[in-house]
């Protein structure tokens, strides 16, 4: 492993998008280095003693929430987290007014979650701190697809190039696919999407992937099957005519990842639907990298607090393209 450090180029972490191959190593390298930090016994540094992180998440989370505060709290950031029932947006508070209300606490980085697409952007344009997206609407969720992006790289021996990955489910409503096709396709993985029509995003005859509708073909020779939930909350009546009939045809099960290559792994992003995406076996069994992504998900938001609390003013905007 090499640390590559130069000033981080980055106001704000949007999206992957915005990320160049080389901000991408770097992330993971140095989540890497946290990760040790996660297994010792005593799990705190003072890397950002005196700075203050606010997490404002306006959808719920456990993952998520739980793991930027936790990465703040183990580099001794001071962290407050506040949610959408908490706040004065209940009594009619814009999302800028809640913001701005925020920004003048001089925090040190704002963490934010919203139901509405761009609402990390919105924030962006009008904060002088730092804006990370823990995941916006049907948008995008840039520290999830780098934590996948870490756990696979870990499970895969460092290797990216020719590996094949499924992403199966729900991508149409899914932040997680959009930022994980992106992500890994730039890493050099060759990715496929697999769902009924109604369930696969718009345009994606235009995304960088194979497009199956049969689990049975996606996964032929598959290293690795990221299983997606339905997200029912997200989807307009009638989609899916039946819960039943998907779990048949779409429910990753012991059988079909036996399709995939000798020692496949599979992953989910989580909160699982049991037998609804996922089989309960293959979801606890040794094929199935689901806690190593929550762990992984530690380092990374460690790194990526690191990285903003820490940026100077004076590098944004001199990285290379993305
Ligand atoms: N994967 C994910 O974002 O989970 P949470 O909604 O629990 O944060």
């Amino acid at each position: 492993m090499h640390e590559d450090t130069y000033p981080w180029p980055h106001k704000d972490l949007l999206d992957v998008t915005g990320l160049s191959r080389r901000d991408v190593f770097r992330l993971l390298d140095s989540a890497r280095s946290f990760h040790e930090i996660n297994r010792r016994p005593v799990k705190k540094v003072p890397t950002l003693k005196g700075k203050t992180v606010v997490l404002f998440f306006a959808e719920p989370s456990t993952r998520t929430r739980v793991s930027f505060d936790t990465a703040g709290k183990r580099l001794s950031a001071d962290t407050f987290a506040l949610g959408k029932s908490g706040s004065s947006q209940l009594k009619g508070e814009t999302l800028k007014d809640t913001a701005l209300t925020l920004q003048a606490m001089n925090p040190d980085v704002i963490v934010i979650r919203d139901s509405s697409s761009g609402a990390a952007q919105f924030l962006a344009e009008r904060l002088r701190c730092p804006v990370v997206n823990a995941g916006d609407g049907c948008h995008a969720h840039p520290t999830q697809a780098l934590l996948d992006a870490y756990a696979l790289r870990d499970a895969w021996h460092d290797k990216f190039e020719g590996k094949t990955l499924v992403i199966l489910g729900d991508s149409a409503h899914g932040r997680v696919a959009r930022s994980n096709v992106h992500l890994l396709t730039s890493l050099g993985v060759r990715v496929r999407l697999c769902g009924p029509r109604t369930l696969l995003p718009p345009g994606v005859e235009k995304w960088p992937v194979e497009v199956f509708s049969r689990v049975e073909d996606a996964v032929q020779d598959a290293d690795a099957v990221m299983c997606l939930r339905l997200q029912l909350e997200r989807q307009q009546a009638g989609l899916l005519p039946d819960l039943r009939d998907y779990s048949a045809r779409y429910c990753l099960t012991p059988a079909r990842l036996a399709l995939a290559r000798p020692g496949a792994r599979v992953l989910h992003p989580g909160p699982l639907n049991r037998g609804l995406e996922i089989s309960s076996e293959l979801a606890d069994s040794s094929a199935s990298l689901i806690l190593d992504q929550v762990a992984a998900g530690v380092a990374v938001r460690m790194a990526v607090l690191y990285l903003y609390a820490t940026r100077s003013d004076a590098a944004v905007g001199a990285g290379e393209p993305a």
